[in-house]
């Protein structure tokens, strides 16, 4: 019940530190001024903005950009996500309940199945919906006509859509991890919002070990004004975000105890050389999504990872930050691709 009730708290006010419109946006540079060109052009012709794909490790505001998106159109938002959708009658229900100009955001996409994705191809591309009535030698199919919406799909794995999917969205944007001076720019927003007292040391240190991910930050910003609150004078300040972090084993550049778990197990049990994510999963007690999706993409990065045709290797960096010696021949990153004639 108490964690239910904590993440309940992290979750509302996660909700409001949402920038609401572009200009509050901080960072993903690129697609800000993509999305500004889109949106002003869209809305200078009078249409719904094209359907959008967002793309890219969990956390960096796919779910925000989409509200942004329905806010800088005028439009309403009515959010969803690929495994809540069983039922081609859901989406269909969904989908004749929108009025034009929303925005139908649909998150984890790839996990929609086949049978709702049918459904959607229509609805997409021509705003019209098929429904078959009645079975057998006499069913017919009619189409209802829908509003023009815009649907803007999330994912953390392009690589798992459906290609007629993929190419049914006018827009793709990727999101890339965030800068440690952005991820500073947030905590210094969400900590002003959140009446939190923080100064120019403290939101830094967080920022440093928050993964390139704003959700981590403002988690992370929440935490240490705990440990500030309880041990310190209240104020999130650089002997308060340390202590509180190493607290939470979250090392100096932001890695957890997940994060080290696998590259112990890497080192250790693998001797560096490339292994399969599965083998990792299994031998570290995580699921391979997970570590795919989470901890892989920092770890990248960081060039504490690398990966190659034969599996995922240590690079030396990783050695190093970890505690190891170096390896002088096989196991090192780099040696290991260039053995396997891997061209990045
Ligand atoms: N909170 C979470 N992500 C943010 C972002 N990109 N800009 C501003 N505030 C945020």
């Amino acid at each position: 019940m108490l964690t239910s009730f904590i993440r309940e708290e992290d979750e509302q006010s996660e909700y409001s530190l949402r920038p609401r419109f572009l200009t509050e946006y901080i960072g993903q540079s690129e697609v800000k001024e993509h999305m500004r060109i889109y949106i002003e052009a869209a809305k200078g012709r009078g249409e719904p903005l094209d359907h959008a794909l967002l793309y890219g490790p969990p956390g960096l505001g796919k779910t925000t950009l989409a509200s942004i998106i329905a806010n800088e159109m005028g439009g309403g938002l009515r959010v969803t996500s690929g495994p809540a959708i069983t039922h081609a009658g859901d989406l269909a229900a969904l989908l004749t309940n929108l009025a034009m100009g929303d925005v139908l955001f649909i998150d984890e996409i790839h996990r929609l199945n086949a049978t709702v994705e049918e459904v959607l191809y229509p609805a997409m591309e021509d705003f019209a919906l098929d429904i078959i009535i009645g079975k057998g030698p006499g069913a017919r199919s009619i189409r209802l006509d829908l509003p023009h919406f815009t649907l803007v799909g999330a994912t953390t794995r392009m690589g798992m859509l459906t290609s007629p999917l993929r190419d049914r969205f006018g827009i793709k944007e990727q999101l890339a991890l965030y800068q440690s001076e952005e991820l500073c720019t947030i905590i210094k927003r969400s900590a002003g919002i959140l009446r939190i007292g923080v100064d120019e040391k403290g939101a830094r240190e967080i920022a440093a070990r928050a993964r390139g991910t704003p959700r981590i930050a403002n988690r992370l910003l929440r935490r240490v004004r705990d440990f500030a609150q309880v041990r310190g004078n209240g104020v999130v300040d650089i002997e308060a975000a340390r202590e509180g972090l190493n607290m939470l084993g979250i090392d100096a550049l932001g890695l957890d105890p997940v994060d080290r778990r696998m590259l112990e197990t890497m080192i250790e049990k693998f001797g560096g050389r490339p292994v399969g994510l599965d083998t990792i999963a299994a031998a570290t007690g995580e699921d391979a999504t997970t570590i795919e999706d989470v901890y892989e993409p920092y770890l990248l990065q960081l060039g504490f990872i690398a990966r190659t045709p034969r599996g995922r290797v240590v690079m030396d960096a990783g050695y190093t930050h970890m505690g190891y010696p170096v390896p002088q021949n096989a196991g090192a990153g780099m040696q290991t691709k260039m053995d396997l004639g891997y061209a990045e």
